[in-house]
């Protein structure tokens, strides 16, 4: 753990180093930064916070417990505050409405893609919806092109997928009884998101080269911004680009060969994607979104809600409660994201809950503070799927259907960059969940109740936590 801490903070240090604005944000009220080419600006501002440490600021402590530092920031400086995070001021929004404020407001001045352009760009090829500012033209088609291929009605039709690839799953807890929550969902959602986007027979087939090449692509995200080679061992960054690469030419393989074979039986994302853009997009397009999908991050999400569903159905006492109420309250009180980030304009800065955030700023919203805002959720911290009764829309269907339903959570975000991919992750969830609890009982299992967490990149318990189980008879 210690050395992962010292590895994280020495990369972000080589961050910081190599950027052109780095320098603490002074105490409130005025906040001064020097911008290229060394110009000396002063900004109004109204945000306290804590400068840090020189050049880092306080970078270490929000990597070494991310949930710690924004709680303790929170007592001290409010829900909305700043500091000096991986080489920028960084303003931390925590209340509910504040977050509603970051993801659905129409400000031109605060977009996710500059935020996602600094991390990503080296690992997702553009042109690319996730890097494309949201009043793009280019993007909202992209959007209705790709995003209409994760609806609600796919992701029903993918639900049979799901069972079926589940059913193993099943027969070999039958005989262990014991249920290894990371271990055994990880894969398992790992095969769900490769065959809903490259087909049941491709994802069982290749699951484990795929697996490993999105977790090399994926590990380049956090990874120093150089791509190094010294005697023959490649640094995790070089080993990324390789693995993008890779993953870019099965991509094309596979949609040479949808082409070629006319496969009837393939109901894959990217089948009915080449047969919607025959004609209009560019197979370098359909490739880049295909990555897009590919990401670890996706299959680490599902397994995260599937972890701590788990753990806390072995906990907890289900009788009479919907699934669905359980569900959103995990998703509640653990979003597998804790956040993401914006950045505000060059040219202008913004409010956000009455406080004016100055230009060329970070704004980190916290989907787990907001989640636990005192104000929206009574006894926010405890786990309370009745909360939920008779609360979430009608329809069997993915209750986080609307962006604009007040009081859902904000696990997958909201307003322009609500996850599409809600519809498909509600499902496989959902499904796995329903065939895990038609065929055993969950043994109670309270010294659970106290785990050590990781929170980034994925929400996860640092040692897998096993749940023990009894056939429904
Ligand atoms: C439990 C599972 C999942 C969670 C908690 C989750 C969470 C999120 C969140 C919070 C965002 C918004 C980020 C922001 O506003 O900055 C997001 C965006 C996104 N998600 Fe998901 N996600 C999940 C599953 C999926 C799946 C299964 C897919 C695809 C099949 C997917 C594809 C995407 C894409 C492409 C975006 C970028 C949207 C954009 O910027 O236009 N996600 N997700």
């Amino acid at each position: 753990m210690g050395l992962r801490i010292r590895a994280v903070a020495l990369i972000f240090t080589c961050v910081d180093l190599c950027r052109p604005i780095c320098h603490p944000v002074p105490p409130t009220p005025t906040c001064t930064r020097i911008l290229p080419p060394f110009t000396t600006v002063s900004v109004m501002t109204d945000l306290s916070g804590d400068v840090g440490l020189p050049l880092v600021g306080e970078t270490l402590p929000f990597v070494r417990d991310p949930v710690q530092f924004v709680d303790s920031h929170q007592e001290r400086h409010g829900p909305v505050f700043v500091s000096q995070i991986i080489g920028a001021p960084t303003v931390f929004v925590c209340s509910y409405a504040g977050v509603r404020q970051v993801l659905c407001s129409s400000d031109a001045a605060l977009d996710a893609a500059q935020a996602y352009a600094e991390f990503v760009d080296h690992l997702f090829p553009s042109p690319n919806v996730l890097l494309l500012p949201v009043h793009s033209p280019q993007r909202s088609r992209l959007k209705g092109l790709f995003y209409s291929l994760l609806s609600e009605t796919a992701a029903d039709e993918f639900r049979p997928v799901v069972r079926t690839l589940t059913q193993p799953v099943i027969d070999s807890l039958h005989s262990s009884l014991k249920l290894p929550l990371y271990t055994t969902f990880k894969p398992l959602c790992e095969l769900i998101a490769f065959a809903f986007v490259l087909g049941t027979q491709y994802a069982l087939e290749h699951a484990g080269v795929l697996s490993r090449l999105a977790t090399a692509h994926f590990n380049g995200i956090v990874a120093t911004p150089v791509s190094l080679r010294v005697m023959g061992r490649r640094s995790a960054r070089a080993r990324a680009t390789d693995a993008q690469k890779h993953l870019l030419g099965l991509i094309q393989s596979r949609i040479n060969y949808l082409r070629s074979s006319n496969d009837e039986k393939d109901e894959s994302m990217l089948r009915k994607l080449v047969d919607a853009s025959e004609g209009t997009e560019d197979d370098e397009v359909i490739c880049n979104h295909i990555l897009l999908l590919l990401s670890a991050a996706i299959p680490k999400t599902m397994a995260s809600t599937l972890c701590s569903l788990f753990a806390q159905l072995s906990r907890t006492n289900r009788d009479g409660v919907d699934l669905r109420c359980t569900i959103v309250e995990t998703l509640r009180l653990h979003p597998p994201l804790l956040g993401g980030m914006r950045t505000t304009g060059k040219q202008e800065g913004t409010c956000i809950a009455g406080k004016s955030v100055p230009k060329r700023h970070r704004v980190w919203w916290s989907a787990r503070h907001a989640n636990r805002d005192e104000s929206v959720f009574a006894r926010a911290d405890s786990f309370i799927p009745l909360r939920w009764n008779g609360k979430l829309n009608d329809s069997h269907g993915c209750p986080f259907a609307n962006s604009d339903i007040l009081g859902m959570p904000f696990s997958f975000g909201s307003g322009e960059r609500f996850c599409p991919g809600r519809f498909v992750a509600w499902a496989a969830i959902d499904e796995v969940a329903t065939c895990l609890l038609d065929h055993f009982e969950l043994v109670n299992n309270s010294s659970s109740d106290v785990v050590e967490m990781r929170y980034v990149p994925v929400c996860r318990s640092v040692e897998d936590i096993i749940v023990a189980l009894k056939p429904k008879t």
